[in-house]
């Protein structure tokens, strides 16, 4: 007789949800919850994608394709990739993915042998880390100093006999930082002494807020055969269902991405595909009112918090989140930490954001201002509501009067 339940791989157990879905998932016990934790653009993509995928469905151009992807996208991710990047890409460099996030697991998978560390940098996208782990390999943290990344003793302490990835996000999910050219140059050296991969994650990367954006292979493109570029059109043309992405490099690493897709998801949704090609083929003017928009509710949302006692804030350059840190709020109002700040702001004002420290910087919280706008104002109203009564309340406790 059998007496014991089967068990689950180790790894996936030890993981969970992914903390960024599982905040947009938890309930608010209020009766009108705006969610401010989600990292998605308000509206649906541009008409022609929307349309694109409509056809494809009704004409049946829905057989199975080439694991590595239609090869017109692939060459226009390409094109869009080189001019970009500033370095030559041809389609057979490029892998059409499901979604940026099948792109990183794919290509650590890809690079990494049981035990190989990875650097990621603090504050990180917390799916980075479990990817790591997922596939096999050591999360090493890097932490960042007052400007959000790392200071030059401590990305150089990172490396090691060990290192044989490092993940590098700008604009950065959460800050919204991008790297100097020093620190970029530092770090490049550092992976070439190495001999290590760099995973460029560009998701962001067309929502560079302050222009021009200046992508990580222009500025070293001696890095590119060792550089895997990662793209999406999730945050770019609002195709976050599309599940539809990326990932650019040299010959041998997409050679095995695509033996490893074979026998995985095989390629992303042929819909999916034919929505991209369309959404690559637009002349630029729908992503520029869209960086146009997010600028102005990033400064608008700067502008409201700035100032607000005990909130420190540091301007992002792009992507879409705010990332103030709360340090002195929560110890001027005697809350615990920023989970319980979360948590509360949550059950008692209804708006949700995601604790700092699922992106390894306790003390914070990340707030998106990409959502529906009336959403977002809303949720910046109460949040100052939130953050200013409960001053008063501490107050009140220790018998100050206003
Ligand atoms: C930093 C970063 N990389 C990658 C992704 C993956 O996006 P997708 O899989 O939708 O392309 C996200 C999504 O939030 C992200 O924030």
């Amino acid at each position: 007789m059998v007496s014991e339940n089967p068990t689950l791989n180790r790894l996936v157990a030890s993981m969970g949800l992914s903390p960024t879905m599982a905040g947009a998932a938890a309930i608010a016990c209020h009766p009108d919850p705006v969610d401010l934790s989600i990292g998605e653009p308000e509206g649906p993509p541009p008409l022609c994608v929307r349309e694109a995928a409509a056809a494809a469905a009704l004409e049946g151009r829905t057989r199975y394709g080439p694991v590595a992807g239609l090869p017109e996208l692939r060459d226009q991710v390409a094109q869009d990739l080189s001019h970009r990047d500033g370095v030559a890409y041809t389609q057979e460099n490029v892998i059409i993915t499901s979604g940026g996030k099948a792109a990183i697991l794919d290509a650590l998978r890809c690079v990494l042998n049981p035990g190989d560390e990875v650097l990621i940098f603090a504050p990180y996208w917390p799916s980075f880390r479990d990817q790591v782990v997922l596939a096999g390999g050591v999360p090493v943290i890097v932490p960042f100093g007052e400007d959000y990344l790392p200071t030059l003793a401590n990305l150089e302490g990172s490396f090691g006999a060990l290192t044989k990835a490092v993940i590098l996000n700008q604009p950065s999910n959460p800050t919204g930082c991008v790297w100097d050219a020093t620190r970029i140059q530092v770090l490049a050296q550092l992976v070439q002494r190495y001999c290590a991969w760099i995973i460029v994650d560009q998701v962001y990367g067309t929502l560079t807020l302050e222009r021009p954006e200046t992508p990580f292979l222009r500025q070293v493109p001696e890095l590119q055969d060792r550089c895997i570029v990662v793209e999406s059109f999730s945050k770019r043309f609002a195709m976050t269902g599309y599940r539809l992405g990326a990932a650019a490099g040299p010959l041998p690493l997409i050679g095995a991405m695509v033996s490893l897709a074979s026998n995985s998801v095989t390629h992303p949704s042929m819909v999916s595909q034919h929505a991209g090609i369309a959404a690559l083929g637009m002349d630029g003017k729908w992503e520029q009112a869209m960086v146009t928009s997010l600028r102005k509710r990033r400064d608008r949302m700067m502008g409201e918090l700035d100032g607000l006692s005990g909130l420190r804030l540091h301007p992002p350059k792009g992507a879409l989140y705010l990332f103030p840190n709360i340090t002195d709020w929560l110890v001027d109002h005697g809350v615990a930490n920023d989970i319980e700040f979360v948590r509360r702001l949550r059950e008692e004002s209804g708006v949700k954001v995601l604790p700092g420290s699922v992106f390894g910087a306790k003390g914070h919280f990340r707030i998106s201002y990409a959502g529906p706008e009336t959403e977002v104002w809303e949720g910046l109203r109460r949040l100052r509501v939130f953050l200013k009564s409960r001053s008063v309340c501490a107050m009140a406790k220790i018998g100050i009067e206003r």
